[in-house]
């Protein structure tokens, strides 16, 4: 087992370093990678330097070679054992981009070289010192055969470039910026490239390119008008402006991740880049334009001001997953995405906090620091952030974010420091916000309201508490800010809406001139991440998804009332659903509302959500018998409403005459409801499918074409087969969206479905060494497959296990991403939980188990 590494142990670097120069000559199976970095001391003690997987050639310290013992090499790095106060360090090393599968530091995808470096690549291209606390100017030098790597490109800006002997040519690029080494990117290969140009608001010009195979690259315009739109809206919003003369994105089809933000050179997983309305959905778009956003905004935030060390992670993706989530916002509807950004944080975040792989945004251990690029880091992280945005307003953020800026510009800071810069800049004493990065779980938020009719007050008083998690049992209460309004049986306002400020464990607020009994809006626009535990009954929820003026407020009640009738189905079968039938009626005849609101609303909560709601008041469940209550709610749903739902699907339909596909919101909002609506008509089966099919069959844009596939994919109809072989036919050659070809057919509640993996498995445009694949095949049978997953002789199991052994050889992050669907046995009923549990010490037990795999295996069972 890999040592446990603490914050608390953070030490400053004995050296920094000034500048590095690296020269590459390219080569599949031996690329020789040369470092001249110039060393000073800082305190004291020897130059550690790390290292994995590198084949040392020679080492020379200010141009002699050094001795044997002058230096210790171990398999996780060398010591120059008490070296000079300044020196230059020249190490050669050899690596094998070609054998590389892991996708960390320099590999190959689709024959073309490029590198992931964050969080510790860069340790397996040459010795270094590989932590975010080490900043340098880097100049790079590229190496190779002309014909087969005509474009070379590294950080920064390109110097000089030219032809060498044997067919090789040469770049060299220099980047003055400095930065940690898990910035430094390179790519090479023969790719073709879009360019364009922005100009900033000082009038700077700069220059725009992506590049991608040649084949994909009339698929980049979106993105590149998506980083137009990110670029000025960064200098709007922020006054933040780009600092290069060049700004390169490059896309790869093997990617662990989303995208990376290597300064000046973005590389980006080819699925958040290529965009056609044949090709990409509505949602792929919205997609590709928040992780290009996402990644042109760690510039500041991320690059210019970068984290101390990695337990600081959120400082930087807390703060950009903001950024990108408010970008978004302004793009288009601001209700639509805060509704998005919360489903996911309910889905995933929640389990996760309640989950043996339980932490604080600002973890304060890890083993594996690539296990912690969470949806807690990310997404929670994001919404503390926005915490910081509710209390001191928009203004006051700003002022913030200035100071942040200007104390910190070119430094490696902590979330301490982002905390202050908010306090400072405002005056205000912000020190509770500390909790919010120190402990894990999600809060919950006990309300009750009093209303006194004689005096005409109505108090509310709030209970704050937290569950038990790994770190720690004991909680101390966090500052939340909690956005609330009363309104009378009618909708009006009895109290207009406030941020209530609570700080204690226990605390009562109350309001005046109350004239009648109010029923309370609560955490309006999801003002803090937390449960919010509020006596309403279903007819409450049934008012407040009509009367609440606030709209995200609306959409929660909808989700509350679909969750507590599920619950309500669990325990009885024939429980009345009325109240629902009536209030979902309600909803899809409101004219007042826009059709993507509307299509939100009628969306049924996630599984995940409904399985929280259900622990909240039972140890273990059954994650089939709740499936099966959600299923029978939208059977019902759409037995009950089927004349509103088709009469929905029929009016959202577009017919244009020249076979163009509209891409304005309004276009993919009618696209949105229409969807939703055949998906609770094809629950029905039988004639309705006959729907889903002709829009398979007409469908000129992949939001209705996959749709339509996923409608259908779910059911025994003879024109299921048909369909998806047309898909397969018609899309064999692009890779992306074969992927949701995979994702339908592993997600399918199809009781052969497991087998029928099996045989995907051995598809030719299937590969386990490519991560968009596992996750399409794998990843989704495991997280949105429930019925099979969860099969009761334990296969969907020990399909998993199976699949973790096998990537564990050739990709640990991926295996250790895929391992987690198995890490929550504890919450699961008797049988399963044995199963399931089986079948996770079966891969503990394995031998030669990846440190990532084995921290998340050893929290489950251990914890
Ligand atoms: N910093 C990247 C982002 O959020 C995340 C990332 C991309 C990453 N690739 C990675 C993290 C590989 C760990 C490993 O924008
Ligand atoms: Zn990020």
């Amino acid at each position: 087992m890999n040592p446990t590494i603490y914050l608390k142990d953070y030490k400053n670097p004995n050296f920094s370093v000034k500048h590095v120069s690296l020269c590459f000559e390219l080569n599949p199976e031996k690329t020789v990678v040369t470092s001249s970095v110039r060393y000073e001391r800082q305190q004291d003690g020897d130059l550690l330097l790390d290292g994995e997987g590198l084949a040392l050639q020679s080492i020379a310290l200010d141009g002699n070679t050094l001795d044997k013992s002058q230096y210790e090499l171990h398999d996780k790095g060398l010591t120059i054992i008490n070296p000079p106060q300044s020196f230059t360090l020249d190490i050669i090393t050899h690596i094998n981009p070609q054998a590389n599968t892991a996708l960390e530091g320099l590999y190959r995808s689709s024959g073309n070289y490029c590198t992931q470096c964050e969080a510790q690549g860069f340790r397996r291209i040459t010795y270094y010192q590989d932590r975010p606390d080490v900043m340098a100017t880097f100049s790079v030098e590229i190496i190779a055969d002309k014909a087969t790597n005509p474009v070379l490109l590294s950080n920064g800006n390109p110097v000089e470039s030219g032809n060498l002997d044997d067919g090789k040519h040469y770049a060299k690029w220099h980047d003055p910026f400095p930065k940690p080494c898990y910035l430094f990117a390179l790519v090479a290969g023969d790719l073709a490239q879009v360019e364009d140009r922005f100009t900033t608001q000082s009038g700077r010009n700069i220059t725009l390119q992506i590049y991608t195979e040649a084949h994909h690259i009339h698929q980049c315009d979106f993105a590149m008008a998506s980083l137009k739109r990110a670029m000025a809206w960064d200098e709007q919003r922020f006054g933040l402006e780009y600092d290069l003369d060049l700004f390169m994105i490059v896309a790869v089809d093997d990617f662990n991740m989303g995208a990376m933000e290597n300064k000046g050179l973005n590389i980006f997983n080819s699925r958040l880049v290529f965009a056609s309305p044949e090709t990409a959905t509505d949602d792929d778009y919205i997609a590709i334009e928040a992780v290009i956003g996402h990644e042109y905004f760690h510039n500041w935030t991320g690059n210019r001001v970068t984290c101390r060390d990695w337990f600081q992670l959120s400082l930087k993706e807390g703060l950009t997953v903001f950024r990108d989530q408010e970008f978004t916002a302004d793009m288009h509807s601001r209700a639509v995405k805060r509704i998005e950004d919360v489903r996911l944080l309910r889905a995933h975040q929640f389990a996760e906090d309640a989950s043996p792989m339980a932490h604080p945004i600002r973890p304060a251990s890890f083993v594996e620091i690539n296990n912690f690029y969470t949806v807690t880091v990310y997404e929670k992280g994001a919404e503390v952030v926005r915490l910081y945005h509710s209390l001191l307003g928009e203004q006051g953020f700003r002022k913030g974010m200035d100071l942040y800026f200007e104390r910190h510009d070119g430094q490696a800071v902590t979330t301490e420091d982002f905390l202050s810069a908010m306090a400072d800049a405002n005056n205000r004493d912000l020190s509770q916000m500390q909790t919010w990065y120190e402990q894990a779980g999600t809060p919950r938020l006990k309300v009750s309201l009093d209303y006194n009719k004689s005096s005409q007050t109505c108090t509310l008083t709030c209970e704050q508490s937290c569950p038990a998690t790994p770190e720690s049992k004991e909680k101390k209460p966090y500052l939340i800010p909690f956005k609330i309004a009363l309104l009378d049986d009618s909708g009006n306002t009895l109290a207009d809406e406030s941020t209530l400020l609570i700080t204690k464990e226990k605390q009562s607020f109350t309001f005046e001139n109350i004239s009648s009994q109010p029923i309370p809006s609560l955490l309006r626009d999801f003002s803090a991440p937390v449960l919010l535990e509020y006596d309403y009954s279903d007819k409450d929820y049934a008012f407040l998804m009509q009367f609440d003026n606030n709209a995200f407020n609306r959409w929660a009640a909808a989700q509350a009332l679909a969750t507590s009738t599920v619950l309500s189905l669990v325990e009885n079968p024939d429980t009345s659903t009325r109240i629902i039938n009536h209030a979902f009626k309600a909803l899809i005849a409101n004219t007042n509302l826009e059709p993507a609101l509307k299509a939100k609303a009628l969306s049924l909560p996630s599984l995940s959500d409904i399985q929280e709601a259900w622990l909240n008041t039972h140890d273990t469940m059954n994650p089939v018998v709740l499936f099966e209550a959600k299923k029978r709610l939208k059977q019902n749903l759409a037995k009950v409403l089927q004349a509103e739902f088709l009469n929905t699907y029929q009016a959202m339909q577009q017919t244009s005459d020249d076979d163009t596909v509209d891409l304005s919101d309004k276009a993919m909002q009618q696209r949105k409801l229409q969807n939703v609506c055949l998906s609770y008509l094809a629950s029905l089966g039988s004639d309705m499918l006959d729907l889903a099919y002709d829009q398979f069959e007409s469908a000129n844009n992949m939001t209705n074409q996959y749709a339509a596939l996923a409608a259908l994919s779910h059911q025994d109809y003879p024109q299921r087969e048909q369909s998806l072989k047309a898909f397969e036919a018609q899309w064999e050659g692009e890779a992306n969206v074969m992927d949701k070809w995979f994702g339908v057919q592993a997600a399918s509640s199809l009781p052969n479905t497991l087998n029928h993996i099996q045989t995907l498995k051995q598809h030719p445009k299937f590969s386990m060494k490519n991560p968009n694949k596992v996750r399409a095949l794998i990843g989704a049978f495991a997280m949105r497959n429930p019925l099979n997953f969860h099969a009761e002789d334990g296969s969907g199991y020990q399909f998993i296990a199976d699949s973790v052994l096998e990537l564990d050889k050739l990709n640990p992050q991926i295996a250790s991403r895929i391992v987690r669907a198995l890490m929550d046995w504890k919450r699961l009923e008797p049988t399963r939980q044995a199963l399931m549990k089986s079948a996770l010490e079966r891969i503990a037990n394995a031998q030669g188990l990846s440190g990532d795999v084995a921290e998340i295996v050893n929290k489950s069972l251990g914890g």
